[in-house]
């Protein structure tokens, strides 16, 4: 008995010792932050920030359910493990739009290195912010809502944006991000609203996502390389766009994207390529655009390489390259009879690209069609609107 005693016992503490919970966890309830949407909380954010960040144990950091008002916030590395940010309720902004207007971000991760955001709302409540730019008037820079900078090995899962002021989640010099089941809403008339911006990136994975936003579903800048993207819903909104690409003259490029299994609908733009009409060393190689439902779309298949609005530019021939560009099984309604157009750069013609089984129809009803300058590929299966490529 005593030794059935002992032996349990030192099970016990064995257990204690090997397998407790390795997390660090932190509430920020507890660190002060206050439910009712109208106490800044920012301090009890920036607490168990810094309270995570400094643990050597895997640490996570708790949001429960209610409304938390955070000023401009920044989340700060390299820290000492990863961190699990797990939200479960509303991250709201200030109401007075220039309080996180000012400086660009809004939430602010910078050189973080495994750093999770699960679940939970953010709503910069734009509104203000739209109607000040729509007025004309003296406005903030606005921010964006979510940024993250020089980080590697991050994962937004299950998040929801709301109202951005500007771009609802912005992707700069990272590496190695999954962003899955999120959802980023604002109104179709609302300015700059971004789903997502990828720049200066390599292995960002976005998936099973909605967006819904006054600007680009997701907006591919340059220095962006093994993107991949799948089960995206977009639109309203202006489509899924690579560029603008091209304004400088030394810029990186675009390479390796893929977009598959995805629908557009009601979206100004399907798949975009865009380049400023500006001589350039850009260039967007190996891009493949797959199993696409369009419904409703303005212009659903689109390289635009004379980008040019409001003459911000003197109309050159653009720099860029495109080439490698494959557009295979895409297929519904284009709100416009021209559903597939390609405008390349007189100076760089697109080349490689490939058409395979594109069955876009005007409404439903009439036959669309296709425009082609300087662009050379190859095209194959069913093909309407009939392909205008040129061999090359
Ligand atoms: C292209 O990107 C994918 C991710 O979509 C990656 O798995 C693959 O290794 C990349 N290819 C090259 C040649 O880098």
């Amino acid at each position: 008995m005593a030794a059935k005693l002992l032996i349990s016992c030192i099970l016990s503490l064995f257990l204690t010792f090997f397998f407790k919970p390795s997390n660090a966890a932190y509430n920020v309830i507890d660190l002060g932050a206050k439910s009712d949407g109208e106490t800044d909380s920012t301090q009890a954010f920036l607490k168990a920030w810094a309270a995570a960040c400094s643990s050597v144990k895997a640490s996570t950091i708790y949001v429960p359910t209610g409304r938390y008002l955070i000023k401009n916030i920044v989340f700060r590395g390299p820290c000492k493990n990863k961190i699990a940010i797990q939200i479960k309720g509303t991250i709201v902004a200030p109401t007075d739009y220039h309080v996180i207007g000012k400086t660009g971000n809004w939430i602010l991760f910078v050189q973080v290195d495994r750093v999770s955001v699960i679940g939970g709302t953010l709503d910069a409540q734009g509104a203000g912010f739209w109607a000040c730019r729509k007025s004309g008037q003296n406005c903030p820079v606005g921010s964006r809502s979510i940024t993250f900078d020089w980080a590697s090995n991050v994962m937004i899962s299950g998040l929801t944006s709301i109202n951005s002021q500007l771009i609802h989640l912005a992707i700069n010099s990272c590496k190695n991000v999954i962003v899955r089941n999120v959802k980023l809403i604002a109104p179709d008339e609302s300015p700059n609203t971004d789903g997502i911006h990828i720049q200066s990136s390599t292995g960002v994975k976005i998936t099973g996502s909605i967006m819904q936003t006054g600007d680009d579903c997701i907006s591919i800048g340059p220095g962006t390389r093994n993107l991949y993207m799948s089960s995206i819903k977009c639109g309203p909104g202006h489509g899924v766009s690579i560029g603008s690409l091209g304004w400088g003259v030394n810029e990186d490029g675009v390479e390796n994207v893929t977009l598959t299994n995805s629908r557009f609908t009601g979206s100004d733009n399907g798949v975009r390529i865009k380049s400023w009409a500006r001589p350039s060393n850009s260039f967007v190689r190996n891009v493949l655009f797959q199993n696409i439902i369009m419904k409703n779309v303005q212009n659903p298949i689109l390289i635009d390489q004379n980008y040019c609005p409001h003459n911000q530019c003197p109309h050159q021939a653009s720099g860029v390259k495109i080439s490698q560009v494959t557009y295979r099984n895409i297929q519904g309604t284009s709100a416009t009879a021209e559903a597939v157009t390609f405008d390349c750069s007189p100076g760089n013609p697109c080349r490689g690209i490939i058409l395979q089984d594109i069955k876009l129809t005007y409404m439903n009803k009439a036959a669309a069609t296709s425009s082609c300058k300087n662009i050379g590929g190859m095209s194959s299966g069913v093909l309407m609107p009939e392909s205008c490529l040129y061999e090359g």
